[in-house]
């Protein structure tokens, strides 16, 4: 790992544009590991932010022959205790916003399941990270950020060496999401997630942040010394990562 060589930082006016290079990079990894018979495994992400990006990708299934017919999948995160129907989980919002629209195989996608038992939660973790690496690992990972730093949900004070497994959720990260939840009483207090080694494993991670309200998180995240206060941090020491942003989660860089 090198600190001289990354992130790079990639801004665009909006996030339609911004989303609309990276979905093209996204059918370009496709297309060339499809002419070599390879499979292109994605890591993705949820919430607000990636949604102009599965946007994208469903328009260029729809109207520029992109298949997914080799496309493999891991997300990042799932709430514990919401099964697949619940409206709230993130197996839901996948499947809403790319799964049922693409042909993607349903047994190459992965999504952390939620229904896990606590004494169970350990071994299906193991399970999931040896899944990735039983795909060949992942070529290119969507993140999102936390306002308070956190990547997949990796809260502040998670250890750089985390795998997937169990977390709880901070009460900044209730508040935030509540807004997808009928009140912060419903928000689920724990999570499953992807560990910050899993994803800083990835061979290219894209992160994506809009809006004036990531600025500062954005700004410490590149330059902030690394610290397990600060999860997205880690990512300095990637190799090959690219932060997508607009104007605004722009406008406090240095
Ligand atoms: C959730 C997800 C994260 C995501 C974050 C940001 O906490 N687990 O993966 O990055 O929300 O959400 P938004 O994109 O809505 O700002």
């Amino acid at each position: 790992m090198n600190k001289t060589v990354s992130p790079a930082i990639q801004v665009y006016p909006d996030p339609a544009s911004a989303s609309r290079a990276l979905a093209a990079e996204i059918a370009d990894l496709i297309r060339s590991r499809e002419k070599k018979a390879l499979p292109t495994v994605l890591g993705l992400a949820t919430g607000g932010t990636p949604l102009p990006l599965y946007q994208e990708l469903r328009r260029l299934h729809a109207e520029n022959d992109l298949s997914f017919h080799n496309v493999i999948t891991f997300n990042l995160d799932e709430y514990l205790g919401l099964d697949h129907d619940d409206a709230h989980s993130y197996w839901q919002f996948m499947h809403q916003q790319l799964f049922h629209h693409v042909d993607i195989q349903p047994q190459n996608i992965h999504i952390p399941d939620g229904t896990i038992t606590p004494a169970d939660l350990a071994a299906y973790g193991r399970s999931y990270e040896q899944a990735i690496r039983d795909a060949g690992g992942i070529d290119l990972q969507i993140l999102g950020i936390g306002t308070n730093g956190h990547i997949g949900f990796n809260e502040p004070g998670t250890p750089r060496d985390s795998r997937t497994g169990p977390v709880d959720l901070s009460e900044k990260t209730r508040r935030d999401n509540a807004v997808h939840f009928s009140g912060l009483q419903l928000v689920p207090t724990r999570a499953i997630t992807m560990g910050c080694a899993t994803i800083l494993d990835a061979k290219r991670i894209a992160l994506l942040a809009w809006g004036e309200r990531k600025a500062a998180i954005i700004r410490d995240a590149l330059h902030a010394p690394l610290s397990p206060s600060l999860p997205a941090s880690y990512l300095q020491e990637h190799p090959a990562t690219t932060f997508y942003l607009d104007q605004p989660a722009a406008s406090k860089l240095l």
